[in-house]
């Protein structure tokens, strides 16, 4: 486990922020028709009334590059000037290649890096602390993070336990070089991992274990998700990665302007949120509309909350995520946006 505050003497700038989600709108009245459930069950459970899912044609690739190319708008900045590309992803285009480098060559970023990350819903919050340590080494000075995800894909849409829950979306952030001396943005990280939980969400075949020419049959290739004992670590650990992290930097939750959680269940945030003392008016959601979108969830409800004015140059930001593997993260970072686009 990693619980730092962040030491060099220029730190990583959060400049960009922009998210991408399909079209086709997918209510829980259409889960009704498809499984035994109910609005009413699956609202009071989770919170989410509506999610999105990607057209047959999409994969990771291309709802990731739609939201680079919004990230990269938003900061003014040229694709060519990207030295490195990561992708969060638990549902790669392939194993290999990486979905980063496809996204990396339609995006035109030619003089770019790419690799995928593979940490769950975590994955977000651990491609930028990748991406600080690749700036703040001076390996890079311009990294994009986007978190791309058909979880629709390989959730059983027939299992009532899981479909409810998952979602297909991209959404990212750019992280740059500050300039010399720059004290603030990114303070600090906690990430840990917890291997002894790996079967409590996982997808058993398709990796080397279980390639899929060998899987006994297709459930093999959904998720399996043990729900009451993932929902009881993602409340623990979304407490204690934001007090160990809080702690590292001697700060308190009064100085953070807004938190962002995974949004994989609204009462999992609220748990969490009571329990550290977080108000409902620093706290944003998306998950009512946009459900469990794995590594993307975080970046999306960021570009969201900037553009519904949630979000304001220079807020301090408290994001915290958990997942498979199991993992989880956490870190605290003011946004600086560069001024080129919208904000
Ligand atoms: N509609 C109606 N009933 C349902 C549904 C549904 N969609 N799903 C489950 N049920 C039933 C179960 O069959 C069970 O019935 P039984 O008592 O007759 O056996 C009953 O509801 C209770 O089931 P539980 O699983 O105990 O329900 P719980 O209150 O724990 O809620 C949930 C389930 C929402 C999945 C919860 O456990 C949860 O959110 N867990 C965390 C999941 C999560 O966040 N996963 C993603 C992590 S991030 C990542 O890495 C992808």
């Amino acid at each position: 486990m990693i619980s730092v505050r962040n030491g060099a003497a220029t730190r990583a700038r959060l400049a960009a922020l922009g998210g991408y989600v399909p079209e086709r709108v997918v209510t829980n009245a259409e889960l009704e028709r498809q499984v035994d459930t109910s609005d009413e069950w699956i609202v009071s459970r989770t919170g989410i009334r509506e999610r999105r899912f990607a057209a047959p044609d999409q994969a990771s690739s291309d709802l990731g590059l739609l939201a680079a190319e919004r990230i990269l708008a938003a900061a003014g900045i040229e694709a060519g000037d990207v030295d490195v590309v990561i992708v969060p992803t638990a549902t790669p285009d392939h194993i290999f290649p990486s979905t980063a480098a496809i996204i990396a060559d339609r995006l035109d970023a030619r003089n770019a890096a790419a690799f995928d990350l593979l940490a769950a819903c975590s994955g977000f919050i651990y491609g930028l602390a990748q991406a600080t340590g690749l700036v703040e080494a001076g390996i890079a000075r311009t990294v994009l993070v986007v978190g791309a995800e058909v979880l629709s894909r390989i959730t059983d849409q027939a299992d009532r336990a899981t479909c409810v829950l998952f979602a297909d979306a991209a959404g990212g952030a750019l992280v740059i070089a500050g300039e010399p001396g720059r004290t603030t943005g990114f303070l600090g990280f906690e990430l840990g991992a917890d291997g002894s939980g790996a079967d409590q969400l996982c997808v058993p075949a398709g990796g080397g274990r279980l390639p899929v020419a060998q899987s006994p049959g297709r459930e093999e290739g959904f998720i399996r998700m043990k729900g009451p004992e993932v929902f009881r670590f993602a409340t623990r650990v979304m407490v204690e990665s934001t007090e160990r992290l809080l702690a590292s930097l001697e700060m308190t939750i009064d100085e953070i302007d807004l938190v962002v959680a995974h949004q994989a269940n609204r009462r999992i945030i609220e748990h969490a949120a009571s329990r550290l003392g977080i108000p409902d008016e620093k706290l944003f959601n998306n998950l009512e509309r946009f459900g469990n979108t794995s590594s993307a969830s975080i970046p999306l409800a960021l570009a969201q909350a900037r553009d519904a004015g949630r979000l304001r140059p220079g807020d301090m930001l408290l994001l915290v995520g958990f997942g498979g593997g199991l993992t989880w993260g956490s870190t605290v970072v003011r946004y600086e946006p560069l001024e080129a686009g919208p904000r």
